[in-house]
């Protein structure tokens, strides 16, 4: 947790950034257009967008003392002779400003366009909610503008700092708390209006070291399957629960099979947008074998991976957001493009 003076200069430090203008040129908008920035807070644009050192007297011009020693106090800022670099990713996300890592396979804190995309669904929201997979906060955080008081759990301590740090450069501490732990456990018995997770969600072949943040397990739902399973006993009676993951099939859509079990055995229904199709190919099957906790072995575990879709029949791979509610009668329904149209699937179970 951070000191009271910490959370004034981290606030205060939020309003220099929104004096800057950076605002459009860190947002993950790729329509936004090249913003304005005085030239003054240029450097930001050097530090934060570029990755560049840059010297300290630039930074003491346009960021008070006690803000500029708090951000290198806290680690955000690293101090290299009488140069500064920046030791964490800033970026604007939806009006919020959060520090995160650069993702990559050593990271421990994520945050990419999935975060957005779960965001969006989570505008507005009221009541208690629970932020499962929290990270560094993006959607904890959006939920925090509006909601009741907002629970986010994550398994890796290492992200508390940033959480602490975000909520406190937003003015949201005191609506967050933060629980280090696994999932639905730390929350046992409790009941929550609005629930979201985007939870690690890569499918990936076993003995395939993957980071905590990305490997789903073999394909990709193990942490959905277990949150639809406790979804009962802590969603109150008119909640609802937001998800984002991916789910593998074919070129004639995605294979539901997991979502009915899921639905039918907790009585839910539950709605699965697919957003995006990609083939098992190229680019998509470059990236997941890019994220593998392995160096030099590319080939072997791009084997791997191959071996592993073909032993699934899988060759595509949908990016979905997931809704689920209560329902007398569980159901699954489903859109998604086919390839050549929109699919849509619905079935109900007694
Ligand atoms: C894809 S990241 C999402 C982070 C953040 N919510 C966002 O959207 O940017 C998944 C997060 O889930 C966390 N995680 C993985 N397994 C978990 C578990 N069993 N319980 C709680 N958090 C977990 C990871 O450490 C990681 O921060």
């Amino acid at each position: 947790m951070l000191r009271n003076e910490q959370r004034h200069a981290l606030f205060c430090w939020k309003d220099v950034l929104a004096e800057s203008g950076l605002e459009q040129a860190l947002t993950r908008d790729p329509e936004a257009k090249p913003p304005e920035i005085a030239r003054r807070f240029q450097v930001f644009l050097r530090m934060f967008g570029e990755g560049l050192r840059v010297e300290a007297r630039e930074l003491q011009a346009c960021i008070p003392g006690e803000v500029l020693s708090t951000l290198e106090t806290l680690g955000l800022l690293n101090r290299i002779g009488n140069n500064v670099a920046a030791a964490y990713r800033l970026a604007n996300h939806m009006g919020l400003w959060l520090f995160s890592e650069k993702v990559s396979p050593q990271a421990k804190c994520y945050y990419g366009n999935d975060s957005f995309e779960l965001s969006r669904m989570l505008i507005g929201a009221e009541g208690n909610v629970l932020d499962l997979c929290s990270g560094v906060g993006p959607q904890a955080l959006i939920c925090a503008r509006t909601a009741r008081h907002v629970t986010a759990v994550e398994i890796e301590p290492l992200a508390a700092k940033l959480f602490w740090i975000n909520a406190a450069m937003n003015g949201l501490t005191d609506k967050v708390e933060f629980l280090t732990g696994d999932l639905l456990a730390p929350v046992a018995g409790r009941k929550f209006d609005v629930i979201s997770c985007n939870p690690p969600f890569m499918p990936v072949p076993a003995g395939v070291p993957y980071p905590v943040f990305a490997g789903g397990g073999s394909d990709g739902l193990d942490i959905v399957r277990r949150l639809m399973a406790g979804l009962p006993e802590v969603l109150a009676p008119d909640g609802r629960c937001e998800v984002v993951g991916a789910v593998l099939g074919d070129a004639c859509g995605p294979d539901l099979a997991a979502f009915k079990k899921m639905a039918a055995e907790s009585s839910l229904a539950i709605i699965v947008d697919c957003r995006t199709r990609e083939e098992l190919e190229g680019k998509t099957l470059k990236r997941l074998v890019g994220m593998a906790m392995v160096e030099g072995k590319d080939e072997e575990v791009e084997r791997a991976f191959r071996n592993h879709f073909a032993s699934l029949n899988a060759t595509h791979l949908y990016c979905f957001l997931l809704h689920a509610v209560r329902a007398p009668s569980p159901m699954v329904c489903s859109s998604f493009w086919d390839g050549s149209g929109m699919g849509f699937r619905m079935e109900s179970f007694q």
